[in-house]
Formats: C-alpha cells, sequence, structure tokens
C-alpha cells in the first residue's frame, strides 16, 4: 500500500500526499526510481471545504476514504481543478460522485479536457484573476498556462498568503519531509526538482519565466508555495521559484560538460572516454552517459544534466547511412526540451559512411547550440594515437572552461 500523509499547512489548509513508489517511468516516459508524490489540498473556510486538486486514478479510492475521514460530502463546496493531466485528476470522476453538490471550478478548456467525466452542470469555468471568498477566506485564479499544459491555473489564498501551483515548482521523489525547512538533502531535492523541470515542463519552460513575472507584476510574493508534487515550500519559497527560473532561462553552470556516447563495438566509447578524461584534465567537470551493448543510462537524468551544462560533447556511429538511432532520440530532446545557447562537438566513428556526426551537428545547430567542432575521421579500428589526436583537436576548438 502507499504511504499517505495528512499534514497542516497552515490552521486551516491540510496537505493530502500519496507516495507513489510504483511508477517507474512518469508518463510512461521517464525514470524515476526516486518516486514520485502527488499533493491534494483541502481548505476548510468554516463555511464549507474547498479541495484543490486530486490524485492518479489508481489512488482514488485511498483519497476517498481520507476525505471521508474528514468531513461530509455535502460540506466539500468546491474542487478546484488547476491542471487536468491525470496525475492530479484520476481521482476527480470518484470524488466528484461522493461529493455530488460540489461544484468544480478550473480554466474554461479544462472542462473540455474533461471529456463528459463528470456533469457539464457541476462544472463553473473561472476568469484570469477572478476571487472567490467563503468563509473568512478569499481565493484569487491566476492562469499559468503551459505549466504544464494550456488550462493550467494558479491559486493564491490571500490572508494565509499560499500559492497552490500544482507542478510548477514541484520536483520528482519521496521526500520523508514534508516541508523544504524538515528536508535533509536539499541537494538531491533540487536535482529531482530540475530533472521534473526538464522532463515535463521543459517544452513550454518559457512560460514558467511568464509566470513568475506574471507574480511579481501582480504583487503576489507568498510566504508558502505548495505545488502538486513534492516538497511544500514555507521557510524559503524563492529558493525553488529563483532554482525554476534559472533553468528555465537557460542559466548555465559554468565549467559544466556532460559527454554523450553510444556505442556498438567500443571503438566511439573508447574516443569519448578519452575526450572525457582531456576535458576533465583541462578543468571541466564532466558527466558521461554511455549507451552500448552492456548499458543504458537514464534519458530523464541524461537530459537533466545537460540542462545547464555549458559543453555538450557527443560521440556516435554512423548507423545504416543515419545517425545512431538512440543518441537521434535523445538529440531530438535536448532540442525540445533543454536547448540552450551552449556549446556543442560531435565526435563520429565513421564505420562505412561518415553522416552520423554531420546530421547530429546540424540538428544541434538548428536548436540554438554553437557546434565548435565536428571530428568525423575515427574508423573502426582506429589506433591509439588517431584516438588523441582527434581528442587534441576536439580540445583545440573547445579550449579551457570559460573562468578557468
Ligand atoms: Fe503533474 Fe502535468 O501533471
Amino acid at each position: 500500500m502507499a504511504g499517505t500523509t495528512v499534514g497542516r499547512i497552515t490552521d486551516n489548509l491540510a496537505i493530502l500526499r500519496v507516495d507513489d513508489s510504483s511508477t517507474h517511468y512518469f508518463e510512461g516516459l521517464w525514470e524515476i526510481p526516486e518516486g514520485i508524490t502527488y499533493n491534494a489540498y483541502l481548505l476548510d473556510t468554516g463555511e464549507g471545504f474547498i479541495l484543490f486538486d486530486g490524485w492518479k486514478r489508481v489512488y482514488a479510492s485511498e483519497l476517498l476514504r481520507i476525505l471521508e475521514g474528514l468531513l461530509d460530502p455535502g460540506d466539500l463546496k468546491y474542487i478546484v481543478v488547476h491542471h487536468m493531466e491525470p496525475d492530479h485528476t484520476g481521482s476527480l470522476p470518484l470524488v466528484a460522485s461522493w461529493a455530488r453538490d460540489a461544484k468544480i471550478l478550473g480554466h474554461p478548456m479544462a472542462f473540455k479536457i474533461m471529456g463528459g467525466r463528470v456533469a457539464a452542470e457541476r462544472f463553473r469555468p473561472v476568469r484570469d484573476g477572478e476571487e472567490l471568498a467563503l468563509g473568512g477566506y478569499k481565493l484569487k485564479f491566476i492562469y499559468a498556462p503551459w505549466i504544464h499544459w494550456p488550462e493550467t491555473m494558479f491559486t493564491y489564498v490571500e490572508g494565509d498568503s499560499v500559492l497552490l501551483t500544482c507542478d510548477a515548482f514541484g520536483g520528482y521523489g519521496i521526500p520523508r519531509a514534508v516541508f523544504d525547512d524538515e528536508c535533509r538533502d536539499m541537494d538531491w531535492y533540487l536535482y529531482t526538482a530540475k530533472k521534473y523541470l526538464v522532463t515535463v515542463v521543459g517544452r513550454y519552460r518559457g512560460f514558467v519565466v511568464k509566470a513568475l513575472d506574471k507574480l511579481s507584476k501582480l504583487g503576489v510574493e507568498p510566504s508558502i508555495v505548495a505545488p502538486g508534487h513534492g516538497l511544500v515550500w514555507r521557510k524559503d519559497p524563492r529558493l525553488i521559484m529563483d532554482h525554476y527560473r534559472r533553468i528555465s532561462s537557460g542559466e548555465l553552470v559554468e565549467g559544466k560538460a556532460v559527454v554523450v556516447y553510444a556505442s556498438m563495438y567500443g571503438s566511439t566509447e573508447r574516443l569519448a572516454l578519452h575526450a572525457a578524461k582531456a576535458l576533465s584534465q583541462a578543468g571541466y567537470r564532466v558527466s558521461v552517459y554511455g549507451f552500448t551493448d552492456s548499458k543504458r543510462p537514464s534519458i530523464a537524468d541524461t537530459l537533466a544534466d545537460i540542462a545547464d551544462s555549458e559543453l555538450l560533447v557527443i560521440a556516435l556511429p554512423t548507423y545504416e547511412a543515419d545517425p545512431y538511432p538512440l543518441i537521434e532520440y535523445l538529440v531530438g530532446l535536448i532540442c525540445e526540451k533543454a536547448s540552450a545557447p551552449r556549446r556543442a562537438a560531435v565526435l563520429g566513428s565513421y564505420s562505412w559512411g561518415g553522416v552520423g556526426a554531420k546530421a547530429i551537428a546540424s540538428m544541434l545547430e538548428k536548436c540554438g547550440h554553437k557546434v565548435v567542432y565536428v571530428g568525423e575521421r575515427q574508423r573502426i579500428h582506429a589506433t591509439l594515437r588517431e584516438v588523441e589526436e582527434e581528442v587534441e583537436s576536439l580540445l583545440k576548438a573547445v579550449g579551457s572552461p570559460r573562468g578557468a
């Protein structure tokens, strides 16, 4: 059974969290051995309850069991849907059928995406900036499109100064803590947040910056940021907001290099590892991800690591007159989710047709990289001297790390 937490965020706002360690590939794509949490929130206004978001469908009965222990169905006045992706709305049909009088509030587009899962008369679209007063509380709904679907919005709970943000400012992982000030490994958590942002929201990261600017313009400076995944931020909400801004705006870490390679029979691996060693000796902090006949790194971690690296080196063989398929797939994802004006170099293992490196260099250039070196003179049975010469040429083109 999944772990669940019912905890207090403020006097009248509770977090309802479920820890999902059964999902190994989030969205069927992203490797998450660290797991993920789904956070719903329940506000007791004194004149009825408001539920914000929900859990994945597989945990719907568990969420309902918790709600049944906290309130009568007639006391649930509203269910606010910030984002329709089913990790937050899988439980909605069950909860809505339990609390039959609760209105469902969301972006007008949310109802279209809902596709008849609840009756139309139950749904009440809200406008950007619209306010709702209930009991002693005033809520403001703030559209935040494309974080991570077009219908996404935040709720600002005035008075308590809590910003409920669903996907935005969330992270992978199942932290033992609920709050940032209780987290014992913030470096790990900030890494999982980066991995989450890059893989899930990466394509739309420009909208994260827009949403942050919009909050500033509105004068919303929350005391607490409460996302739909991971930690709740009460000690230092600026930390996660600034972290998201840095990654979303493509800020690169000086001296950080990532070497990615694919190798069928070892010759490209030899070239890539020589390059990694030489870069390290030149002062770069180097991570290496190699796809071979005996290992396959996590695509999600590879993307997360590349996202803020100032230098990317890719080594690949040509495969049936095309770039090696896994590298082509990965570079497609880099361009979609983690492109930046970083420097890039591409090394090819020639085999019988030297087209792979040039094609990958062209893909990288088209999505904003500055390709500083393309080498494709490597043969399958290259001598050590030939490998060293290729790496020397690479280093000459790449130079020392910025600031070194
Ligand atoms: Fe956590 Fe886009 O859903």
